[in-house]
């Protein structure tokens, strides 16, 4: 098991619930897609996996952390066995391609021909070793989140936390990334796609889990 939500409860303070007695658990290598209407929470139950807010009730396991346990200096061990993609791609606009890359690994102090070596086969990995000198303002959307999904598996995550990561992406582009997902997916990582793109998993036979008020449904479909 590489995630495990047990009975967890997340309120913004004072009294603003947001989840209730959320159980579910994602194993190694596993695709998992997230879904539910706006606002209901996804992005919230996503920032309690990395623990950026920790639940108010119940408890998270991740890999060896639990979010009972969890000491704040642990957070940057816990950091580097997850990559995480957003919406709007937040590249460093005065980095090229490149260096967008080899942002983190630098500031983590790893020796810098492993970072090259690493930025190449990811580069290659999401198809832009062409592009590796180019500035984000260059690259089309499709292509900035290529970059911010390359970034997201340097450190070669265990987990991949993608929050509608199609959101600003038109159909075909958003179902390329969709593929690419799935690549990196079926080298090992797992990954969890938060999206009420419907539309994006019309054919799509894994993991469902729909989010709604009431709490969080398993399903094999996208709706
Ligand atoms: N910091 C916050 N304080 C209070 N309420 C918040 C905060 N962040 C988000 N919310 C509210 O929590 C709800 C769930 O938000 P979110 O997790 O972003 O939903 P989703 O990703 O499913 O659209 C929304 O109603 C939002 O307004
Ligand atoms: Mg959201």
């Amino acid at each position: 098991m590489l995630l495990q939500f047990s009975n967890v409860s997340f309120v913004y303070p004072p009294d603003r619930v947001i989840l209730n007695d959320i159980n579910f658990e994602i194993n190694e290598g596993e695709f998992l897609v997230l879904t539910g209407k706006s606002g209901v929470g996804k992005s919230t139950l996503l920032k309690l996996i990395y623990f950026r807010e920790a639940p108010t009730e119940g408890s998270i396991q991740f890999a060896e952390y639990n979010s009972n346990s969890f000491r704040k200096s642990a957070l940057p061990y816990l950091r580097r066995k997850i990559g995480i993609v957003f919406q709007s791609f937040e590249l460093l606009k005065d980095r090229n391609v490149q260096d967008n890359i080899a942002f983190i690994p630098e500031v983590t102090g790893k020796p810098s021909q492993e970072i090259k070596q690493k930025v190449n086969s990811v580069l290659k990995l999401v198809g832009l070793t062409h592009r590796r000198l180019s500035m984000p303002d260059e690259l089309s959307g499709g292509e900035q989140q290529r970059v911010a999904i390359a970034r997201a598996i340097i450190n070669d995550p265990k987990l991949i936390i993608a929050d509608e990561p199609t959101g600003n992406l038109d159909p075909e582009t958003s179902a390329e990334i969709l593929d690419l997902f799935s690549k990196i997916n079926s080298l090992g990582t797992a990954v969890i796609f938060a999206t009420h793109n419907y539309e994006l998993f019309k054919t799509y036979k894994g993991r469902v889990l729909k989010l709604t008020e009431k709490g969080i449904t398993e399903t094999d479909k996208v709706s």
